[in-house]
């Protein structure tokens, strides 16, 4: 497995790869590497014959005092991750090799961004779209990889490689869970052993409302009181929002009807972390 910090290095790499007649894939990645990113890692190597992990915090999708500058950073124990897990490079690059001074375009998308994450993080989505669009077009992938966690993300970009022709497949992928079931995030490392088990609420909150819901309530009011309630009996916990939205608008419902994400963003001390669950009736 190679590490390269250049576009030009990326660019040849994948020529040489498609002189051979090799299929590529992607997964993008700000790196602190779990087994959530494992799994994609694993699923782009069943599919491709060769897989590109890009790691790269991407300054552009956070926000003003957001968590930049302490976002969790450990390239020798991501590269051993990749390695392990049979990706063939690894793509590093310097914030200055992805954005050149004088950069000023973007790519926006003006639905599906301004509920849910959308709504607290203005910035995030125009970021993600940007570099992600930048990682599409130096890698060149048949298919690309990302979480269920990151739901909007999820539909944000699918919807955007519809929109922009891309002819790329984006692939979501489940998401992967801690034991008591807290979903793996880099983010889960900012928790101390106190928050750390409040934030098991997060899941326990979802779980009960699936629970309800397959026990035949489709009020998604009432589901949403319920996920409230349970994180609301929980003092570590803040919430951000609460929201039942269909899944291919990811405009609030108000009964359950065809695919439904149920969606939450909760602050634990001064981490935000975020969950989900779809249903479907
Ligand atoms: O999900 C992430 O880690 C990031 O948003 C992504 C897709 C790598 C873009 O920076």
């Amino acid at each position: 497995m190679k590490i390269v910090n250049t576009i030009q290095e990326v660019r040849d790499q994948v020529k040489e790869w498609r002189r051979q007649g090799l299929s590529v894939g992607l997964v993008p990645t700000m790196g602190y590497l779990h087994e959530g990113h494992k799994s994609l890692i694993d699923r782009a190597v069943e599919q491709n014959d060769r897989v590109v992990v890009s790691v790269f915090v991407n300054p552009m999708q956070f926000g003003p005092g957001e968590d930049l500058e302490s976002y969790p950073r450990d390239m020798d124990r991501d590269a051993a991750l990749c390695e392990k897990a049979g990706a063939h490079l690894i793509f590093h690059p310097e914030p200055s090799e992805m954005y050149q001074k004088d950069f000023s375009s973007y790519v926006d998308m003006n639905t599906l961004t301004g509920g849910l994450c959308g709504k607290s993080r203005p910035v995030h989505f125009r970021g993600v779209c940007t570099v992600v669009s930048k990682l599409f077009h130096i890698v060149t992938p048949d298919r690309a990889y990302f979480g269920q966690k990151d739901a909007q993300q999820l539909a944000v970009i699918s919807h955007m490689v519809s929109d922009l022709n891309f002819g790329i497949e984006i692939v979501g992928c489940p998401i992967v869970r801690e034991e008591d079931g807290l979903a793996k995030s880099s983010r889960n490392t900012y928790l101390n052993p106190e928050e750390r088990k409040a934030a098991t609420v997060l899941n326990r909150s979802l779980e009960e409302a699936q629970e309800l819901f397959l026990a035949g309530e489709s009020r998604a009011e009432v589901l949403k009181e319920r996920i409230c309630q349970i994180l609301e009996a929980e003092p570590l916990a803040r919430i951000d929002y609460v929201e039942l939205v269909d899944w291919q608008s990811l405009e609030p419902v108000e009964e359950i009807n065809g695919c439904v994400l149920m969606a939450i963003a909760v602050f634990i001390g001064k981490t935000r972390l975020i969950d989900n669950r779809i249903i479907e009736k």
